[in-house]
């Protein structure tokens, strides 16, 4: 019986090899697994596709005129994982000559090229961790170091807005003429769905906060759990 594994597992090796050098240069593009792979407990050392990844690049590079489906400049498309992996130039072997992650990192022809705003390290790093990890098609849900049970709004969350959000969208001349400080226009943009769509990144939505590095999913869940609860005002 273990003569006979052996012969099987040697007879798959010779043929794994056959198929290796066999690989033919006109045949189409590999069969790409685009499965969702999720996780109950989202790890603080592991990028996700879906939560990390997706969002920032479907907001700032797969758009009209850039690298949608319409569009697809230098036959490019990066709006879901599938383009991603088609025509990224994604090299999981040497993840920093990955196409995409040296066009966001070039300095002569960077991505996404200006006067757009150049993506941050932060998000530079993200992707670069993100091949390097396998360049998965991951997804997270839950966050086991975030405090997700004790939300308030002058505790949890004005925090945040205080932060990130009042330099441009408080005060006299607030950017987009949205004053988060302002609870009715606050309501506003949380009923329309447009707040938790800028802070996620999410395509169609301009992403917040604008020219800095993401919220962190703790402070994103946050805001969702505190809306999810009926944005009490305590
Ligand atoms: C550096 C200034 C700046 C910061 C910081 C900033 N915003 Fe904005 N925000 C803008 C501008 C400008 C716009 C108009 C769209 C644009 O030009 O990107 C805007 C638009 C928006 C919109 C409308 C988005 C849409 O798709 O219609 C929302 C909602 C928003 N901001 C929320 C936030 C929140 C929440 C934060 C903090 C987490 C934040 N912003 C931080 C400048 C800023």
């Amino acid at each position: 019986m273990r003569e006979l594994t052996t012969r099987v597992g040697g007879f798959l090796f010779l043929a794994l090899i056959f198929a290796v050098f066999s690989g033919c240069k006109n045949e189409p593009d590999p069969i790409i697994d685009d499965t969702i792979i999720v996780s109950d407990v989202c790890y603080e050392d592991t990028v996700y596709f879906q939560n990390d990844i997706l969002p920032m690049l479907s907001s700032t590079c797969g758009t009209a005129g850039c690298h949608n489906i319409g569009t697809a400049k230098k036959g490019v498309v990066l709006i879901d994982y599938l383009s991603v992996m088609r025509t990224g130039g994604i090299n999981t072997g040497n993840p920093a000559s990955s196409d995409i992650y040296e066009a966001v990192i070039g300095s002569d022809e960077r991505m996404p090229p200006s006067p757009k705003p150049q993506w941050t390290d932060l998000q530079k790093n993200l992707l670069l961790t993100w091949i390097s990890q396998g360049a998965k098609n991951n997804k997270c849900l839950n966050l086991p170091y975030c405090d997700t049970t004790n939300i308030t709004y002058t505790a949890s969350v004005l925090p945040i807005f205080e932060k990130y959000c009042y330099p441009c969208h408080s005060g006299l001349n607030p950017a987009y003429n949205l004053d988060l400080s302002n609870f009715a226009q606050l309501s506003a943009f949380i009923e329309n769905g447009v707040l938790v769509g800028a802070i996620n990144r999410e395509p169609g939505y301009y992403p917040m906060p604008k020219g800095s590095d993401p919220l962190t999913r703790c402070e994103i869940r946050t805001i969702e759990i505190w809306i999810e609860n009926g944005t009490p005002t305590n």
